[in-house]
């Protein structure tokens, strides 16, 4: 059994106004092993926010489960972290009081949560911000304030979102070296969302790729690549032609 279940999943939205309907998953099956990365990789639309909003309890599926440890989520929980592509920090409180606001919901202590949030910070290398305001970070610093609000509630899975979507290419690369950094430290199981194909490669143990919508699995890649990685090894390079060619595939699907 897997850490995380993702069994038979189909999700179809239903318009209020008239009624119609949006196929946005169909019967989606994989399983995420206990501290594995996996990424999910598809076309535009075919369902990737949806199905982490699933597992992070945020929308409700129109059939099938999710199971985390082998028991059904139906509803948020701080044992499953998110991280999404908007930075999505509260511009009216410094970057610590962003992590501390989370951990006291969670009544954790004060000083413990100030000491957390400190050692989080560190982690990210936010440390001389912790009491700057997000205004005043850039994208790639405001993305390592999330990532370190999302660690700091020590979650057994973290669910990303494309978190380094908005960023430019070079912040990304920095970005996803120290993310690696720290889930070599933290015993986390990772479930990440990316339309970059690079991005996958040098993240994941494997990658799901999903069809155009409505997203099903179309196949599951494993990535035996050794880390540290190279992005530009052949090896990396015959793997992105592969997964571009299943891409390429899903551009031309009507349905
Ligand atoms: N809350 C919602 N209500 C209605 N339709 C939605 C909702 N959320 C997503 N959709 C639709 O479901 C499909 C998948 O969307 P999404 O999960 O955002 O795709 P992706 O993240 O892969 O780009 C899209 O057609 C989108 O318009
Ligand atoms: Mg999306």
């Amino acid at each position: 059994m897997g850490k995380l279940s993702v069994k038979n999943v189909s999700c179809t939205f239903q318009k209020k106004e008239d009624g119609s309907e949006t196929e946005a998953l169909e019967n989606v099956s994989f399983e995420v092993k206990d501290g594995e990365f996996v990424c999910i990789l598809g076309p535009s639309g075919c369902g990737k926010t949806t199905l982490l909003r699933i597992a992070a309890g945020l929308e409700t599926l129109s059939s099938g489960e999710i199971l985390l440890n082998g028991e059904k989520i139906t509803g948020p929980d701080p044992k499953r972290g998110m991280v999404f592509q908007q930075y999505s920090l509260f511009p009216w409180r410094t970057v610590i009081e962003n992590i501390t606001f989370g951990l006291e919901m969670q009544k954790i202590e004060k000083t413990e949560a100030q000491k957390r949030a400190e050692k989080y910070l560190e982690l990210v290398g936010l440390e001389q911000f912790k009491d700057s305001y997000p205004h005043e970070l850039s994208g790639g610093m405001q993305q390592r304030a999330a990532i370190a609000r999302a660690f700091a509630n020590e979650p057994e899975v973290l669910f990303m979102d494309e978190p380094f979507g908005a960023l430019d290419a070079q912040t990304r690369n920095v970005l996803q070296d120290e993310l690696l950094k720290i889930w070599a430290q933290k015993h986390v199981t990772f479930l990440f969302v990316t339309h970059s194909v690079d991005e996958a490669v040098f993240l994941s143990d494997r990658i799901v790729v999903m069809s155009a919508r409505p997203g099903r699995v179309k196949e599951i890649i494993n990535v035996e690549l050794p880390r540290p990685r190279s992005r530009t090894s052949p090896e990396a390079n015959r793997l992105r032609d592969h997964v571009l060619k299943l891409l390429e595939e899903e551009r031309f699907q009507k349905r």
